[in-house]
């Protein structure tokens, strides 16, 4: 079911030609967006590159330049107070009041969001419960470590049970371990008919989404599922095996055919262009030709072989020549 494309009808966010303009920057440079109902939908690209911009207009906190946006069937920002209780936003840094304590944080957010009296009970114990801090209801926020912060910051931004979920790079403060465990929960939040737009700069992480878009200055550059993606990559990535590997990589700068060439440990790893016919022999041509040995052989192409070829894949460039 998650690798069809979005119809057009189950899509929780739809903007059309998104714009926004800083002075003469174009922070967000004509966006268009398909978000699938109930989806883990990723937004990945560097610092930058618009993520955190978008996400505010999708929300209807920042009022776009130029461009429609339509999120839950509500046009933004004519329509945002109606959908304020239908979304939940978890900002980059997180919310909270580092002075409360677990339960008054939530009591706090839940007043905010307008949840009824007679539920907010029932409805703290039930996260208190779900995101395990029955042990720590009276503990500061402040004190908490970056892994619960996390956790706490997310029991807040959905008490009020939105339909739809923002994450603005919700994890860069959090161990890797906590990582795993938050995007177990992100899964179980969409399984039970949330939808979830989730901003990264991690590969890893946007490797999990259902789909993403990669977003690079302000432009869509790329979208859909991370299979399809990678797959439109298939027989243009090689990794190389070298004791040189400074050396194979300045030969390979110049060579036509080659759209970028990253070290990775002692290895190169390779984004050939497209349309280029047996690009591993040219390239073990082009090694031999230089006086140097490695061994060549295709690899299965990562998002960000996506993110190269989707940025800069016309161009030939090695991402550290000398
Ligand atoms: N309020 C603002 N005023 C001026 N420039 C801004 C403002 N907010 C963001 N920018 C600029 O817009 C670009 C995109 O920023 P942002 O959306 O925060 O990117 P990301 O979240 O992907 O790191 C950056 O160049 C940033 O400096
Ligand atoms: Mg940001």
């Amino acid at each position: 079911m998650i690798d069809l494309p979005p119809a057009e009808a189950d899509c929780a966010i739809r903007a059309r030609g998104l714009r926004k303009l800083f002075g003469t920057l174009a922070a967000v440079d004509g966006i268009d967006l398909n978000v699938p109902s109930r989806h883990v939908y990723g937004f990945l690209g560097p610092n930058g590159s618009g993520k955190t911009t978008t996400i505010r207009m999708l929300c209807g906190l920042l009022t776009p330049s130029a461009g429609t946006v339509e999120v839950l069937g509500l046009s933004i920002p004519a329509q945002a107070e109606a959908l304020r209780s239908r979304i939940g936003y978890m900002t980059q840094r997180f919310s909270l009041f580092e002075d409360l304590s677990v339960s008054e944080n939530l009591e706090f957010l839940a007043a905010v969001h307008g949840v009824p009296k007679a539920k907010t009970r029932a409805r703290i114990e039930e996260l208190i419960e779900r995101f395990r801090f029955g042990d720590r209801r009276q503990q500061l926020a402040g004190t908490l470590s970056g892994g619960q912060k996390q956790r706490l910051a997310l029991a807040g931004a959905i008490i009020h049970d939105p339909q739809l979920l923002f994450l603005d790079e919700p994890t860069s403060a959090v161990d890797p371990e906590s990582r795993r465990d938050f995007w177990e929960t992100l899964f179980e939040l969409a399984d039970s008919g949330t939808t979830l737009l989730v901003s990264t700069h991690l590969m890893d992480e946007a490797e999990r989404c259902h789909r993403l878009a990669i977003l690079d200055r302000g432009r869509l550059v790329a979208d859909g599922t991370p299979a399809e993606l990678t797959g439109a990559l298939r027989g243009r990535t090689l990794t190389i095996e070298t004791g040189t590997p400074r050396r194979v990589q300045r030969a390979l700068a110049g060579l036509p055919g080659v759209a970028g060439a990253a070290q990775v440990g002692n290895a190169l790893r390779v984004l050939i262009e497209p349309g280029i016919g047996d690009a591993r022999t040219q390239v073990e041509a082009a090694i031999l030709q230089a006086g140097l040995h490695a061994e060549v052989a295709e690899t299965a192409p990562n998002l960000e072989d996506v993110f190269v070829a989707a940025t800069r894949g016309g161009g030939i460039r090695a991402e550290r020549a000398a």
